[in-house]
């Protein structure tokens, strides 16, 4: 009993130290002049006074924006009736012929076209007394809707909208989101939330990795070896193709379809070996990494096949771009190969580049047959491909400068790989141009944006969200807003508000948290697994692979899993650490809040251990959490020497650095994110 009161004092405590840590951190009193926008619009100008909500609330929309505004409208209407509980007693959305008649006014002259550089730009102004969005495009309109749902706002009295004018328009044409369906395959429902989820951040690029070593995607009715030998079963008919295509454009979302080629190719030679460089048999990759498998580029029966698979491929996917991949062929297959050598020599192709460079000129005159515009990975960047061909860039922003200066179209992908588990703020703070870019005026207009890559070697439909959310918003945020809008306290701020209303749209990544747990636990109380798993991140970068091998059979159910990138508590108890000790360890109330975090985890560990003895599956990081309570116990201890100005020898700081060393090292491909903060202190009170 005793024990169950002081858990949920430490709790309560907990919820009062995050509200003081905001207030603390970000100056909250006063409003910030971003609000809950995100992406932060280009232009904000706040004005005096609120429009109360109620549910007399109208909607009138006048122009001639088509049907697709009329459901974007009602899908916004059905939110704002979410979140506030409103009966709107407002039948029909209904055209307008004279404007003026609705509280919110939607004036749009025009359906816009799901294209690149389509017009996204909107005016939305609140008065107390109407509201008035203005845009050239139906898209633009969608896109203003966003941002009037972010708007609203709660005081005493009720909702409102503050009274504002914006003007807004993206600063890049290309923002996406690409999702890699072929490593683990995504069901059609997972694409439509997250599509939900990229309109909300005014993403308009979903880019479907659709082939892979591991797994083709797509039903392909010329060539049906493709799906029905090379997918488990795992693929989109076309059907369910239009459907994601239709949902998209009803977001004014592009879907740009990526078939990887000439390498990352093996599902394709399940079917059909006779196309690989290498005689087969081929069965589908289950292991990660870069593969042998390639087709051969000196064979005429190559380009019949990709001619005809092209032609269908073209008439499924509408846009304009098609994505042929290109990356990491290794040419292995190629070197082994006599019959591809003796062509190379009859041609005079020097090397493997060239041989590829050779592949995709003649894939690029297909895709040109077919309407289609070539996009491929950095590896398409070869001296003699034509320039109308866009590249993405993903082994380093110096290719990406290196192809805009050549006159190339690029999108840039490095440093927004979200599969890497980096903080958010290191994608935030990677600006494709930024101010120190070393490109022309002319140079700059090469640059059409940028893309967040879902890898998912390590991620399920049932974890995937919440790799992707909700730090691509800040990446959307990055693509959307002027380069100036780089305060990352205040997206933090920001990111947090917009998670949370992602949720609305079935987003799992903050609902599916407990759920795990739950099931780590073996149904049993998740709080002492939450205390930890919430300090916990996964490995960063490739190490989770190199740490335990990985194939596409594994299960992504465990701890690591779990837990999420960015882990919010650890970062705010670092900041919290970071700021404490600027002031010289004075701030009592810091030090409490810092001594309530340390005892919560020293403590942790006793109850967690009961809970593992009955779920055998939590063993791997049972040695983590002892760690993490042996090493806040010396954090308390190192507090109170800094609180009183008591000094320790360097025998008593050797001692506790065995024990935070050891903390450090990663348990079932997790690290816990606070270790350093408590060495910190540690180090402090040393000194
Ligand atoms: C890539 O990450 N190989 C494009």
């Amino acid at each position: 009993m005793h024990k169950i009161t002081h858990r949920f004092i430490l709790r309560i405590n907990s919820i009062a130290f995050f509200i003081l840590l905001l207030f603390l951190t970000t100056g909250w009193a006063a409003e910030p002049a971003t609000l809950n926008l995100m992406p932060v619009p280009k232009k904000i100008i706040p004005a005096q006074g609120k429009f109360r909500l109620n549910e007399l609330f109208t909607i009138s929309i006048s122009g001639k924006p088509g049907q697709r505004l009329y459901k974007g409208a009602n899908r916004m209407l059905k939110r704002l009736a979410g979140r506030t509980g409103f009966f709107f007693t407002h039948g029909h959305i209904t055209p307008d012929q004279n404007t003026g008649t609705g509280d919110l006014q939607i004036v749009c002259q025009q359906k816009g076209k799901v294209d690149l550089g389509g017009d996204e730009s909107y005016q939305l102004t609140v008065l107390s007394d109407g509201i008035k969005l203005t845009a050239g495009t139906d898209i633009g309109a969608l896109r203003g809707l966003e941002t009037f749902l972010q708007l609203l706002s709660v005081d005493d009295n009720g909702y409102y909208f503050p009274a504002i004018k914006i003007e807004d328009e993206p600063r890049f044409p290309w923002r996406g989101l690409l999702i890699d369906v072929g490593r683990h395959f995504m069901p059609v429902g997972v694409i439509k939330r997250n599509l939900d989820g990229m309109a909300a951040v005014k993403l308009n690029v979903l880019h479907l990795h659709l082939t892979e070593d591991q797994g083709f995607r797509v039903e392909c009715k010329t060539f049906p070896k493709l799906h029905e030998l090379g997918s488990d079963g795992f693929y989109y008919t076309q059907a369910q193709i239009r459907e994601i295509i239709s949902y998209a454009a009803d977001r004014g979302i592009r879907v740009i379809p990526e078939f990887d080629i000439p390498g990352h190719a093996t599902s394709w030679f399940v079917g059909y070996p006779e196309l690989a460089s290498a005689p087969g048999p081929y069965s589908i990759e289950r292991g990660w990494g870069v593969k042998n498998p390639t087709f051969n580029p000196t064979l005429e029966k190559t380009y019949e096949f990709f001619d005809a698979f092209f032609k269908e491929m073209a008439q499924l996917f509408p846009d304009e771009y098609m994505h042929i991949g290109g990356d990491e062929n290794n040419g292995k297959q190629w070197d082994a190969n006599p019959q591809i050598q003796q062509f190379m020599k009859q041609h005079n192709i020097a090397d493997n580049h060239a041989l590829q460079s050779y592949f995709n000129k003649r894939i690029l005159k297909i895709l040109t047959k077919y309407g289609k515009k070539m996009v491929g990975w950095d590896e398409i960047f070869q001296p003699d491909m034509p320039v109308n061909i866009v590249i993405q860039s993903w082994r380093g922003k110096k290719a990406m400068v290196k192809a805009a200066q050549k006159g190339y179209r690029t999108i840039l992908s490095n440093g927004y790989y979200i599969d890497l588990i980096q903080p958010t703020k290191s994608h935030y703070l990677n600006d494709p141009l930024p101010p120190d870019s070393p490109l022309t005026d002319k140079e700059r207009k090469f640059i059409l944006g940028g893309e967040a890559t879902m890898w998912s070697e390590f991620v399920s439909p049932e974890t995937v969200d919440s790799r992707i959310w909700p730090r691509t918003a800040a990446i959307a945020e990055r693509l959307w807003s002027p380069g100036n809008v780089r305060d990352v306290q205040d997206m933090y701020r920001r990111l947090n508000v917009v998670s949370f209303h992602l949720e609305e749209l079935g987003l799992l990544h903050e609902k599916n948290y407990p759920m795990m747990l739950r099931r780590l636990t073996n149904n049993q109380d998740i709080e002492p697994l939450k205390n930890l798993v919430d300090v916990l991140e996964p490995v960063k970068g490739y190490k989770r692979n190199q740490l335990r091998r990985h194939t596409s059979l594994s299960p992504l159910t465990r701890v690591v899993d779990a837990a999420r990138p960015d882990a919010a508590v650890a970062r705010n108890f670092r900041q919290l650490v970071a700021e404490y000790l600027k002031d010289g360890g004075k701030n009592s109330k810091q030090e409490k809040m810092i001594r309530e975090r340390l005892v919560l985890w020293q403590e942790n560990h006793a109850d967690l251990r009961e809970i593992i003895h009955n779920s055998p599956v939590l063993q791997e990081i049972e040695s983590l959490s002892q760690d993490l309570s042996d090493c806040a116990l010396i954090g308390l201890e190192a507090l109170k020497l800094i609180a009183t100005h008591r000094g320790k020898n360097r025998a008593w700081l050797k001692e506790r650095m065995i024990i935070i060393n050891r903390a450090k090292v990663p348990r079932g491909e997790t690290e816990c994110m606070v270790i350093l903060a408590i060495e910190k202190l540690v180090k402090t009170a040393a000194n």
